[in-house]
């Protein structure tokens, strides 16, 4: 653990370090410094293809780092800065091919925890931060959840995350049309982005799988032992054979896991229960489907997981 002192001290000579926000905690290098933004893929043993995305303190500084800072971006931000919203636009020059893993668009967001703007407001250089968990698995939402997976990395703790999951992701085109993608959902809902632009014609577009996006490589958030999504009543001996039978494996235990009824609170405690979960003795995980799982304030968390299980019966 570190002060808040300490961690600008290690971002300012090249470090990286764990910082809090409100969706997930991320591992951080000033976006000047090409060494440290290497050091978060070897940290993190994260692809270099996988782009990183940049936390600003305000929309101002936000514009310095884009080519084109439309309206609409301006709207999204006042309506939703700080907090779990990632706005993915041209950048310019400042930001390096490094952190876009080439892409001539940047991923920028302003996050929601006082430390961590105190930060960016001290340093005033963006941090590039991805979650700070090794590739693939589950994102921490505690400081002792980054302890864990990322020993030897300082983290600054702020607590435990109030959103829970990570942010938002929309792609804001403007040429030849304005247009508005989904690439990653959150608990800032998709409905509430076009709600905020009613007054604008904008043509949305909802996944569009043939670009990256956190997760669109399959396995993702994945707990230390399989997760099993059970839509259907079943006895546990059939439930074991079932999932025997189509893993190919031996199993003969599970543990059940749960989630609260309000979407919010779920993704609050998503990742920690999966990590909970994950540290028991059992050989999987079950999620029983219920029906309040299924309205659409649950997408975000049906994104996750999608993506954090090994088999749906
Ligand atoms: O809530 C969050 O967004 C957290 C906290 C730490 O801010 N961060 C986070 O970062 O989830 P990460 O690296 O785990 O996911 C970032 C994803 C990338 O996997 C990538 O798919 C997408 O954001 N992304 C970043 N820049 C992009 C770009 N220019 N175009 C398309 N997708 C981009
Ligand atoms: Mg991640």
């Amino acid at each position: 653990m570190c002060s808040e002192d300490q961690a600008i001290e290690i971002l300012n000579r090249g470090g990286v370090v764990a910082i809090p926000t409100e969706t997930v905690y991320g591992l951080a290098a000033q976006i000047d410094k090409p060494e440290a933004l290497k050091k978060i893929f070897q940290t993190k043993e994260r692809p270099f293809f996988d782009p990183l995305i940049v936390h600003v303190y305000s929309a101002q500084q936000a514009k310095d780092y884009c080519d084109e800072w439309p309206p609409v971006a301006q709207i999204l931000a006042d309506n939703f800065w700080p907090g779990p919203l990632t706005l993915v636009l041209p950048k310019n020059e400042k930001i390096s091919p490094l952190i876009t893993a080439g892409l001539d668009t940047v991923g920028l967001r302003c996050p929601r925890h006082e430390k961590t703007l105190s930060i960016l407001r001290k340093i005033q250089i963006p941090l590039a931060a991805p979650s700070a968990n090794k590739f693939g698995k589950t994102s921490p939402t505690s400081a002792q959840h980054v302890a864990e997976s990322l020993p030897g990395i300082q983290v600054l703790d702020g607590g435990e995350c109030e959103v829970g999951i990570e942010s938002t992701i929309v792609a804001v085109k403007t040429e030849p049309q304005l247009q508005i993608e989904l690439l990653r959902p959150g608990m800032v809902p998709w409905g509430e982005i076009k709600k905020t632009l009613k007054n604008y014609t904008v043509e949305y577009i909802e996944g569009n799988k043939e670009i990256l996006a956190p997760g669109s490589l399959d396995d993702h958030y994945m707990p230390d032992i399989p997760l099993v999504l059970l839509e259907q009543n079943m006895s546990d001996k059939t439930l074991l054979d079932s999932v025997n039978k189509k893993l190919k494996l031996h199993f003969s235990s599970f543990v059940n896991m749960d989630l609260p009824e309000e979407n919010y609170m779920a993704a609050r405690v998503l990742y920690s229960r999966l990590r909970e979960a994950g540290k028991c003795k059992e050989d999987f995980i079950v999620l029983k489907v219920k029906p309040f799982m299924l309205e659409e304030a649950w997408a975000p968390l049906w994104d996750r997981l999608k993506k954090a299980s090994s088999l749906k019966i």
